[in-house]
């Protein structure tokens, strides 16, 4: 009997609704708190960032939020997205282990970042905004969020982490195309950039200190301009969960249901997505799926980081959540997975780690460009460097089921191709690429600036 390869849902089962983990979390969510006063925030505090229809998504205690129509119409331009078994890597590593993955590549900026971007650009458009801020890492997001904001007429401002503005050209010319001003952060033109340039002239930048540039730049502006977040908040993995609620369908159609769950984590946004609705079978329906966040060990936020309130963003502007954080003012060292150098993590990914629902794991940037290289050469596809971490601990697994004999079903996102990452393939290629050993020193340097927060309310 020949494999099937690919599991293909028809338009009409694009799902209805997006998951809304906040129904079943096993523990209760931590308040957020006001930057400067270290209060609760409140709806009005927010709502100088956020439209109120996205900040009611925050709050919401609903399992299941309906998506728009407007927005399930655009989605309909790449999705249902593809499952497929990677059965030539099954293959090459000769494992027993069957491998699926979902490909968020397929979208027409090549990552899982429209899953929000179009949702995040249609509500505010239905909330009478006129123009939006937002950081980008790798320029994913950022080039999501452009397509978005193009769709629905809205002016757009990226802040762009320096390392990737020159490491990643391409994706800013994909902002600038679907009309975006891009900027490479930190800047001479907002407070936080001019601090950080005056401390050092040649800052990489950070997605935190990008943060804190688009924060300003949307809070200073009278009201007229709104902020964009690609990652970390609630709605934002909310939106990400049509990527796990496909691939429940997806997994039914293959007649397999995953042992294992895996995706990378950078602010926790694709791997939620895929993950969370995994995570409700097993918190309600009996079903007991490993599920694991991969991150670099340069960026670990989730493996050796510390369960604690901490802003957002470098400059400490951004409201103040509780997470894993590596201290807000650490700068990540400058890994060619643009992504995942968040200095913290989504708060509800966070809380079901150090509740034990989840594990996390950290690897090295040059064991996850090998996986990457290997994958590509028996499936074809050039995967993110973000992605690669996902592809890393999925071969792990499989390689430990050789080994141990015992066949499970190991499933993992895929959350975009790299084919703007070219030059982080060449580097590998030439033996440019280096690992970078756990910045201790560094991040023992940040965490001595963390807020004092007395223990608010739960
Ligand atoms: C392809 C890809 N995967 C993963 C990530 C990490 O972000 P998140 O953890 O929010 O999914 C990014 C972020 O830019 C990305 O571009």
């Amino acid at each position: 009997m020949s494999d099937q390869y690919q599991y293909l849902l028809p338009e009409s089962q694009l799902p209805k609704a997006w998951y809304n983990i906040n129904a079943d979390m096993p523990v209760a969510p931590q308040p957020v708190l006001h930057p400067v006063t270290m209060a609760p925030v409140t709806p009005d505090f927010l709502s100088v960032l956020l439209p109120m229809n996205l900040i009611l998504q925050e709050v919401s205690t609903e399992r299941y939020i309906d998506i728009p129509e407007p927005v399930r119409e655009i989605y309909k331009l790449w999705r249902p997205t593809p499952l497929r078994r990677a059965v030539r890597l099954e293959r090459m590593l000769d494992t027993p282990a069957h491998i699926y993955y979902k490909y968020e590549g397929v979208s027409p900026v090549g990552s899982h970042k429209p899953n929000t971007a179009v949702p995040q650009a249609f509500y505010n458009k239905e909330a009478g905004t006129r123009a939006l801020a937002t950081e980008t890492g790798a320029g994913q997001w950022g080039a999501a969020l452009a397509m978005a904001c193009s769709f629905f007429d809205l002016d757009l401002e990226v802040f762009m982490v320096k390392v990737s503005h020159q490491q990643k050209p391409y994706r800013r010319i994909v902002m600038e195309y679907f009309g975006a001003t891009v900027y490479a952060s930190p800047t001479p033109q907002t407070h936080a950039g001019r601090a950080a340039l005056d401390q050092d002239p040649d800052n990489p930048g950070s997605l935190g200190l990008a943060i804190s540039e688009a924060v300003e730049v949307a809070a200073t502006s009278g009201g007229t301009k709104k902020y964009a977040l690609g990652s970390v908040l609630g709605h934002v993995l909310m939106h990400q969960t049509i990527i796990g609620e496909e691939a429940l369908l997806q997994m039914d159609m293959a007649g397999e249901y995953p042992d294992v769950v895996i995706g990378c984590a950078g602010g926790g946004s694709n791997f939620a997505g895929f993950a969370y609705p995994f995570l409700r079978q097993n918190l309600t329906a009996g079903k007991n799926s490993r599920i694991i966040a991969v991150e670099p060990a340069s960026c670990p936020s989730l493996t050796r980081g510390t369960y604690a309130y901490d802003w957002g963003d470098l400059a400490a502007t951004a409201p103040i959540v509780k997470m894993h954080t590596l201290g807000h003012t650490f700068i990540p060292p400058s890994i060619h997975a643009g992504g995942l150098r968040y200095h913290g993590m989504a708060p509800s990914v966070s809380a079901l780690v150090e509740h034990g629902d989840i594990e996390a794991r950290a690897v090295k940037q040059l064991e996850t460009f090998a996986a990457a290289a290997q994958f590509s050469k028996a499936e074809g596809i050039i995967p993110a460097p973000e992605s690669a971490h996902a592809i890393r601990v999925a071969i792990d697994e499989a390689l430990r089921c050789k080994e141990s004999g015992h066949k499970q079903v190991i499933a993992f996102n895929l959350s975009g191709h790299g084919h703007f990452d070219m030059m982080a393939f060449e580097a590998y290629h030439r033996g440019q690429l280096q690992d970078y050993e756990y910045p201790k020193e560094k991040v023992d340097e940040a965490m001595a600036h963390l807020p004092r927060v007395r223990r608010p309310e739960a």
